[in-house]
Formats: structure tokens, C-alpha cells, sequence
């Protein structure tokens, strides 16, 4: 199989990210180019440095206002883009420029607690304050509008009473690094060949 490149999006701590990355790094025809972020702060970057891959930072301007983040996507061609706890809307030139390769990750199961400004934590304390008894991960394609694209994925978790919001993330992310990977590694090998 010629070579698959993926690129990564991250806002934060990148656990994801660290996940994706040692998930593939043994790997002989799939390789994580480049991790992208929008804040300069984020752990994602220590995490880049420490697995000796490219973290690139980037601002508003170079993602709505000029095409420097498409400039830098086109230079790299990924096979996949792959949003791994990334909090910007993509710009809609972006989700044009590459059709059909760009997932994201959501931490519920979607098409409950999606939208605009419902991310991580929010989203967990959401899903506590109603009293659900289960929860998941959805694995969507990124469409215009937030978790909305088409899913690809679901898993579920069970979630008692007793549990509070990080003992509800923490089952979150236990099913973010089984699966995602593996989705991730299904989708370039069999989808795109
Ligand atoms: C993940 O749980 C991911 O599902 C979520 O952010 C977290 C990032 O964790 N994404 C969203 O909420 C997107 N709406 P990480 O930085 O440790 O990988």
C-alpha cells in the first residue's frame, strides 16, 4: 500500500493525540505528519516535542482570514484529517478543499450534546445534570455545521449515579483510545485505497 499521511488537530492536552500518535509510530505505510494547534499553550505541544513529531501553532488570521493553515494542509496532502479534541469550527474552504477526509471526535453520543460550545467538560457535566445512565464517543466526518457530519462511529459506556464528571470523562477517553485509532487506521487502509 503507498504511504497514508494523516494530519491532527488538537486544542489541549493532545492525550489523543499521544494515543494516535504511538498507535502508528511502528507503522510501515501510515504516518502522522504534522499536529496542529491554536493555542500556543497547549500540553499538546509538550507532547509533540516529546514524541519527536512537527506541533505546528497557528492563529485566527491564518485560519479564517488568510489561506495560510490550507497553504500548510496543501503542502502536507493528508489522506485524512483528523480532529483529536479540537475546539475551532473549521472554516468552510477547508471542509471543501478536502471532501470526505476530515473526522472529528465527539465525547457523548451524538446527536445528543453536540453544538456550538459543547466540548469536553460540558459536555460530560450535561450528561450528569440529566441523569443519563450511559454515554459514549461519536466519530463523525466534519461537515459546516458542528456534529452534524455523517457518523462513522459509536461507543457506548454505562455511568451510575455515584459517578461525578471525571470519573464520567475518564470513561470517556478509556473508549477515545480503544477506538479511535483503529477507526482512524480502518478508514485510511480499507475507505481509501
Ligand atoms: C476529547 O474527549 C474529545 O472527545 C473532546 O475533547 C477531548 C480532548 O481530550 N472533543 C470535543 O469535545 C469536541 N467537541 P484530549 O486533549 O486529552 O485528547
Amino acid at each position: 500500500m503507498k504511504t497514508k499521511n494523516i494530519v491532527l488537530f488538537a486544542s489541549g492536552s493532545g492525550s489523543n493525540v499521544e494515543n494516535i500518535v504511538r498507535y502508528f509510530q511502528d507503522s510501515p505505510d501510515i504516518v502522522i505528519s504534522a499536529v496542529l494547534t491554536n493555542n500556543k499553550k497547549a500540553k499538546v505541544l509538550e507532547r509533540c516535542d516529546r514524541l519527536a513529531i512537527s506541533g505546528l501553532y497557528f492563529n485566527r488570521i491564518a485560519f479564517y482570514d488568510n489561506n495560510c493553515v490550507q497553504d500548510i494542509l496543501k503542502v502536507f496532502n493528508p489522506d485524512l484529517i483528523v480532529l483529536a479534541g479540537f475546539l475551532w469550527k473549521l472554516p468552510e474552504k477547508i471542509i471543501r478543499a478536502f471532501p470526505d477526509r476530515i473526522i472529528n471526535i465527539h465525547p457523548a453520543l451524538l446527536p445528543k450534546y453536540g453544538g456550538k460550545g459543547m466540548y469536553g467538560s460540558k459536555v460530560h457535566q450535561a450528561v450528569k445534570s440529566n441523569g443519563d445512565t450511559e454515554t459514549g464517543i461519536t466519530i463523525h466526518y466534519v461537515n459546516e455545521n458542528y456534529d452534524e457530519g455523517a457518523i462513522i462511529h459509536q461507543a457506548k459506556t454505562t455511568i451510575s449515579a455515584d459517578d461525578d464528571v471525571a470519573q464520567i470523562a475518564q470513561k470517556v477517553h478509556a473508549l477515545e483510545y480503544e477506538y479511535f485509532p483503529m477507526i482512524i487506521e480502518k478508514l485510511v487502509r480499507v475507505e481509501m485505497l
